[in-house]
């Protein structure tokens, strides 16, 4: 099929079988750990189930290290060209542009691995930032970090307008150092 401008979509169940098979072909949402069995495992026992989560602002996450953390609000959305070929996700703290120090950015982006270097990612970020201008957070910028040798993202991200503000540690022992950008909504 002829791919199609990248569009963001809510995610439904029109769209869970687009969705459910670009997991199967091998992608996974999550760049820091490998979560496409274990989704696809929640999306056969219950995609409705499935979809709730994805859409929860409230309630608490567990993070990798084990730790229960609150979950910040904000919306996923999935990236179409004609199928569904990656995600993006938004959050924040209402009322400020800080961050706790587990969540590393405002931002976060996948794209499937067989539709990287088409501009998928740029454009998907564009018309993200255009959604969270219209979501009426009151934050006039958002903080996009990126490990220092994914060269990939850090494109995307000054493709949009990102400045490069001071280089920051590893989130976690052993981690990579990051890049952090603040892009201007
Ligand atoms: C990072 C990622 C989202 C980029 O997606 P993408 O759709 O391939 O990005 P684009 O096609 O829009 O490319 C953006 C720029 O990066 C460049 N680029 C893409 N892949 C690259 C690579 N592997 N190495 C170097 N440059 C690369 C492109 O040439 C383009 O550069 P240009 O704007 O100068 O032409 C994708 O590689 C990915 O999903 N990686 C795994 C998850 C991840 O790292 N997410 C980001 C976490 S911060």
């Amino acid at each position: 099929m002829e791919p199609r401008p990248v569009s963001l979509r809510v995610p439904s169940r029109e769209l869970l079988p687009a969705y459910a098979r670009a997991l199967a072909r091998g992608w996974s949402p999550d760049s820091s750990q490998d979560v496409s069995a274990a989704q696809l495992r929640a999306i056969v026992a219950d995609p409705d189930a499935f979809l709730d989560k994805l859409r929860q602002s409230r309630g608490r996450i567990r993070l990798d290290d084990g730790r229960l953390v609150p979950r910040l609000p904000g919306f996923v959305r999935w990236m179409d060209d004609g199928e569904v070929c990656g995600s993006i996700n938004f959050r924040h703290q209402p009322g400020t542009e800080e961050l706790p120090a587990y969540c590393s950015g405002h931002v976060g982006y996948s794209v499937a691995p067989w539709k990287r270097r088409r501009g998928v990612a740029t454009a998907a970020l564009a018309l993200m930032l255009d959604e969270i201008r219209a979501a009426g957070t009151g934050l006039r910028r958002v903080r996009i970090t990126c490990d220092a040798d994914n060269d990939a993202s850090w494109r995307v991200i000054e493709r949009n307008g990102g400045a490069r503000k001071a280089d920051e540690p590893p989130m976690r022992p052993g981690g990579k150092t990051k890049l952090a950008f603040w892009v201007a909504l």
